[in-house]
């Protein structure tokens, strides 16, 4: 008998196992939203659990409609995943072939570096310059192999932008062939006026998909939904390679109660910005370079070991994410809490920066 490690297809054996890190009391690791979920939300979860003995409506078809009728567009374009994470590796089933190129940044965001190998494709990552998507080099990194760009905007995970000229020259730029994925996974707290809109361009019929989740405002990360648009045409395949019963009956409910919870989106956009605020100013005050987050986190330069921040920090009922990960070992990613953590996570950060 063969073991299974030489059964194994040997495209995966590269890949790094994904490390969530490690978590504490207060968690400012994952960008989530401090608020929680809408009480609509928490009302549709609490009615659809008493339904769980049926399959969920397949394929997610009042939410795909909520969601088609939300952005204007047609149900056609909307495919509806288990987290964009689950999108992500729709189009790399539908559209990867063996050979192909997936152009990334790095630092890359951890799911986009999974679908290469899993299709026996080249994984191709273009450096990010002063904090940003360097979009230039990214179109230059392009070949005729190049099937899938993955650009998040805002960048996981440096929180910064990359705006519609250079987006629109981007486009313009790329191959023929190549699809290019706009994540905007935190698109509801940007607050650039410059900052494009990725359905504009779907709108347009270009091979586009913009992804969008209901991890990060909506606050319902651990329930795993989020969803791609495109055009028609292009949403068709990722559709027809989807599981049947992706989604659960209790995410579609609670995602479609949340959709238009517009209360809600703009409290958790009002706590952001101030929490933002309030961060930044107190970095300002300790001497602290970061890059300037359009999103709810920081990526910020501590000027020490991160790993030894973050034990330290840790201690002190606090995780973040450690910049080593991302190549960029003094740095740290937090993310933006209420009120009352951010103003107890800087003074833990003084203690262990030693100024008090
Ligand atoms: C850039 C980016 N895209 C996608 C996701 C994942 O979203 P989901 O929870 O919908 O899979 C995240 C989560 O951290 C993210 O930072």
């Amino acid at each position: 008998m063969k073991s299974p490690a030489e059964l194994a297809r040997d495209c995966i054996k590269s890949i790094r196992p994904y490390s969530p890190g490690r978590t504490a009391p207060i968690k400012l690791a994952s960008n989530e939203n401090p608020l929680g979920p809408s009480p609509k939300a928490l009302a549709a979860m609490e009615q659809a659990i008493r339904e769980t003995r049926l399959y969920p409506d397949l394929p997610s078809t009042e939410l795909t409609h909520a969601i088609a009728r939300h952005h204007d567009v047609a149900p056609e374009c909307v495919v509806v995943g288990a987290g964009s994470d689950e999108v992500i590796y729709m189009l790399g089933m539908a559209y990867v072939n063996p050979g192909e190129e997936v152009v990334i940044s790095s630092p890359p965001f951890a799911t986009y570096c999974l679908i290469a190998p899993v299709m026996e494709a080249k994984l191709v990552m273009v450096p990010a310059k002063d904090y940003r998507h360097d979009l230039e080099a990214m179109a230059e990194a392009c070949t005729d192999k190049t099937k899938l760009v993955f650009i998040s905007n805002p960048y996981n995970p440096t929180a910064t932008i990359v705006r519609k000229a250079e987006v629109d020259r981007f486009l313009s730029a790329v191959p023929e062939q190549t699809i290019v994925v706009l994540d905007e996974a935190y698109f509801e707290y940007v607050d650039d006026p410059e900052y494009p809109d990725g359905l504009d361009y779907v709108r347009q019929g270009l091979n586009v998909l913009s992804m969008r989740t209901f991890s990060k405002i909506h606050a319902l990360a651990g329930l795993r939904i989020g969803y791609g648009v495109a055009p028609a045409e292009l949403a068709k395949w990722l559709l027809l390679v989807r599981e049947p019963f992706n989604v659960s009956s209790i995410a579609q409910a609670a995602a479609l109660a949340s959709l238009e919870d517009r209360e809600q989106i703009a409290q958790a956009v009002a706590l952001n910005a101030e929490g933002k605020a309030y961060l930044c100013g107190e970095f300002d005050a300790l001497g602290l370079t970061y890059a300037p987050s359009q999103a709810n986190f920081i990526f910020v330069d501590i000027g020490m070991d991160s790993v030894q921040a973050f034990d330290a920090l840790r201690q002190r009922g606090f995780a973040v994410r450690t910049g080593d990960i991302f190549g960029m070992p003094t740095h740290i990613r937090v993310t933006i809490g209420t009120a009352e953590q951010n103003g107890r996570f800087v003074a833990a950060l003084g203690e262990v920066l030693n100024r008090p």
